[in-house]
């Protein structure tokens, strides 16, 4: 596929975007560089702050698995990072930087800072570069359009060199990496099932053979039959083509099967980042464990699913301290008054906010949060450390 990739870097710069620059190593290794990313929606007393603060590195050709509860903002970050975010929400602060890299020599980076990009710029690493499966991508397709035409409209605009019977020969090509046969090119998106369509939605985020595609619940609509059969395929289709992932879902058994890195997201900011293996056997964070214990291991050790009591917070209200500390079971009078830092969990390369792990904590950690767990032994994207 990456034959098809034109240089993006040059004509970027023929058009006055970000010039290149000498690619750094770390442009080199991550194609995503978000930091203290910060989003809100609507002004004064009704302002939500949906994201806060949110720093993450998306390394080429690895999954990064996002997680957390129904409003913890995964949506609003990846809306935020791929400026698809509409009134009223605002990016408040931060940057998210793309690295465009060349087809030609991959050391050669163009850093394309997503957040200022106009929507000239855009449109250029939109598709080829980045391309996204939206939540809501079940009725993402036009109903009134052949399903071939969306593929027709995507490779029209993206790749003009290509005849029509080109055209058409890709879309049939990217239907059958997805499992689907060439005549339903030419359904109408009510003819074929859900898994079908989302299947054709995932197809259709490839068509232009990106660096990183970002899935938004993907598979949270679908019967757990498909979901496994779609994560399966995505875990393929990444290993052959060599794509980043950025993989939303509140699911984290499921996850841990795909991802190599997770960040777990409450109330806005991100709680606990580490590698999936690591945080599935050894969880950190009080809401990783109450996540955990939320789903049903896919494979494994069995642990009791107690989940985790109370609702999410008011991101409306004003809050002091750590936002998890009306449900935390740990929580301690430091946590009512001090909101903990995302710091480094020692030298083990991951982080955790949560004032039980602090350096100078004079509590010890809870058993719970101490113990290794056996690592699902199931079938995983290769990259997931066990
Ligand atoms: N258009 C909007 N106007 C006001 N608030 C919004 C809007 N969209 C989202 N929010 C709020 O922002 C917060 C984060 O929402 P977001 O959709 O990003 O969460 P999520 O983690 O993706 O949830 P889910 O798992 O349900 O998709 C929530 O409190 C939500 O109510
Ligand atoms: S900082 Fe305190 S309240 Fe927050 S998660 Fe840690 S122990 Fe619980
Ligand atoms: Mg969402």
């Amino acid at each position: 596929m990456s034959t098809s990739r034109v240089d993006v870097g040059d004509r970027l710069e023929r058009h006055g975007a970000t010039p290149a620059r000498e690619s750094t190593p770390s442009a080199r290794a991550f194609v995503l560089e978000v930091s203290d990313l910060s989003v809100h929606y609507g002004v004064d007393a009704n302002m939500v702050r949906a994201v806060h603060d949110v720093t993450l590195n998306v390394r080429r050709s690895t999954v990064l698995g996002v997680a957390g509860e129904s409003g913890s903002g995964k949506s609003t970050l990846v809306y935020a990072l791929t400026r698809l975010l509409r009134a009223p929400g605002v990016i408040s602060g931060g940057q998210a930087i793309l690295n465009v890299s060349s087809p030609d020599d991959p050391t050669q980076v163009t850093p394309v800072n997503l957040t200022t990009a106009s929507e000239r710029e855009l449109r250029r690493v939109r598709w080829s570069h980045v391309s996204i499966v939206l939540q809501s991508a079940l009725n993402a397709l036009n109903p009134v359009r052949r399903i071939g035409r969306e593929f027709d409209e995507v490779l029209r605009t993206h790749r003009r060199s290509l005849s029509r019977s080109d055209r058409r020969r890709r879309a049939a090509e990217l239907l059958a990496l997805v499992g689907l046969e060439p005549d339903r090119l030419d359904r109408f998106p009510h003819e074929l099932s859900g898994g079908q369509r989302q299947r054709t939605m995932i197809a259709l985020a490839l068509a232009l053979d990106p660096e990183l595609v970002v899935m938004d619940e993907p598979t949270t609509a679908l019967d757990v039959v498909t979901q496994r059969e779609i994560i399966t395929e995505l875990a393929e289709l990444r290993s052959r083509f060599g794509f980043a992932m950025i993989f939303i879902t509140h699911d984290l058994s499921l996850l841990v099967e795909l991802a190599d890195e997770i960040v777990v997201m409450y109330a806005g900011s991100i709680v606990e980042r580490a590698n999936a293996g690591e945080l599935y056997a050894a969880p950190r964070h009080p809401y990783t464990l109450g996540l955990l214990e939320s789903f049903p291991p896919l494979h494994g050790e069995r642990r009791e699913l107690t989940g985790i009591a109370g609702s999410p917070p008011d991101l409306a209200a004003e809050s002091v301290g750590c936002s998890f500390a009306p449900r935390c079971p740990f929580a301690m009078d430091r946590c009512r008054a001090e909101s903990p830092p995302l710091a480094p969990l020692g030298d083990t390369g991951r982080s955790v906010a949560c004032w039980l792990h602090t350096e100078h904590s004079v509590v010890p950690v809870p058993a719970p949060l101490a113990r290794r767990w056996t690592v699902p032994s199931g079938p995983a994207a290769p990259g997931v450390s066990r």
